[in-house]
């Protein structure tokens, strides 16, 4: 059993745990505009341990060659490696075999790859997906366009003020003509987490499949795709610090095995003629041409180490975070948060009275403090809030302490200094 499996359970961080933590990140001790580095930006892409970037160094020094292809040396080690990456995703994610994994570019890759090869061919004129209305753009788009290339209709279950998924609206919109649901686990520009569990089980009492999107999820909450019982997960590496360019699509094996190929190519082949082509087992079936080889062994590195950390720790510490965020930032006058859902994740989005956020996010940056601002990709969302210039959005990963709220909070009333 690998590190992945033993350790998803420890008990809460202590301050010198998180300074442990931190150490193993080299970005973290940059300095920013003369300043240290406060890094609040990890809803957009996460920092890499020292252990992950030595992973892909590795990889191009010593090993570099492609997979499933060799029959030199070089080439059986790069296979064991990526194949040893595909067993630690499996176990991190508590799939049932490795074969439900597939190798992906990301979050939208994978997203895309379901909406063509999955829904596409299942989807008449009149059918219906549905998704919600704080989705990001990468679980919105690939619907439309699969609704555009066969007149299915796209439903959208609405939020609350809080920002919280309407249960009774999505019992009434899973209809007769719902053919398929793709939900986010956490809204990356909210917060709000969903209940996937009961998602899926309306939709599985309907006879209908379910995509969860847990880009924001995955280390952030424990993700158990055996107990949410979803058909699909996808998640992108670079949000869970491993690299960019690498990410994972979960999907029952029945639901693969059934999926025609998504791209066709190299690796993804039992044999080839002329005449016809006879396509590979999942999960190379959906792995047409090199992949990123380097990326899938980094992020097996990545998960191992969130793994040895304990997701649960890290939920405890990120909530911590978050609760005092909160209370910190109710105090600042003028400022109002966006998204007040029960159950949220480590990311709070503001407004700030009179101030565009991206004149909150220029200031914060020239006090070295990254936040993101604007729309965050989920352009439905801010329109709910009545908010086209979106909002500014602060996100913690395990790394972040206290000191870095209170350094949020103090470039917060700068701001509020340099617009009076
Ligand atoms: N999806 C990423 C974010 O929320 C890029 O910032």
């Amino acid at each position: 059993m690998n590190i992945a499996c033993e350790a998803l359970s420890r008990p809460t961080a202590t301050a010198s745990d998180v300074e442990r933590w931190r150490s193993d990140f080299p970005l973290l001790r940059e300095r920013v505009r003369g300043r240290p580095l406060v890094y609040l930006d990890n809803a957009a892409t996460t920092h890499k341990p020292r252990a992950v970037i030595d992973a892909g160094n590795d990889f191009y020094a010593h090993y570099n060659a492609n997979v499933h292809r060799g029959v030199h040396t070089l080439s059986q080690r790069a296979t064991d490696a990526f194949e040893a990456a595909r067993l630690k995703v499996q176990c991190f994610i508590n799939a049932a075999a490795p074969a439900e994994v597939v190798f992906t570019r990301g979050t939208t890759d994978a997203i895309n790859l379901v909406a063509q090869s999955f829904v596409r061919p299942m989807l008449a004129h009149g059918d219906e997906i549905l998704i919600s209305a704080m989705e990001h753009h990468s679980n919105i788009v690939p619907w439309q366009l699969v609704c555009e290339q066969t007149g299915a209709i796209l439903k959208v279950v609405p939020i609350n003020d809080a920002g919280e998924f309407q249960f009774q609206a999505y019992e009434l919109l899973l209809g007769a003509r719902t053919r398929f649901v793709a939900i986010s686990q956490i809204s990356n520009a909210l917060g709000s987490i969903t209940d996937i569990e009961r998602v899926v089980a309306l939709a599985h009492a309907r006879g209908v499949p379910v995509l969860v999107d847990g880009a924001q999820a995955i280390s952030h909450v424990s993700v158990d795709v055996c107990t949410s019982d979803c058909d699909f997960f996808v998640f992108s590496g670079h949000k869970s610090f491993g690299p960019t360019g690498i990410g994972v699509l979960y999907g029952k094996a029945a639901r693969l095995r059934a999926m025609p190929p998504y791209q066709g190519g190299g690796d993804m082949i039992r044999s080839v003629t002329f005449e016809k082509t006879e396509y590979a087992d999942i999960p190379q079936r959906f792995e047409a041409g090199t992949p990123n080889i380097a990326g899938a062994i980094a992020l097996g590195v990545a998960l191992d180490y969130v793994a040895a950390i304990g997701v649960d720790a890290i939920v405890t510490h990120e909530r911590d975070l978050l609760r005092y965020a909160t209370r910190q930032l109710s105090c600042i006058p003028g400022l109002r948060i966006i998204g007040n859902a029960k159950e949220k994740a480590g990311i709070v989005s503001f407004i700030l009275d009179g101030v565009h956020p991206h004149d909150i996010g220029t200031v914060l940056d020239g006090e070295g403090v990254a936040i993101r601002t604007g729309h965050h990709c989920a352009m439905p969302a801010m329109q709910h809030f009545g908010l086209p210039g979106g909002t500014a959005r602060a996100s913690f990963a395990l790394y972040n302490t206290q000191q870095d709220v209170e350094a949020l909070v103090a470039a917060i009333h700068k701001v509020r200094r340099t617009f009076r």
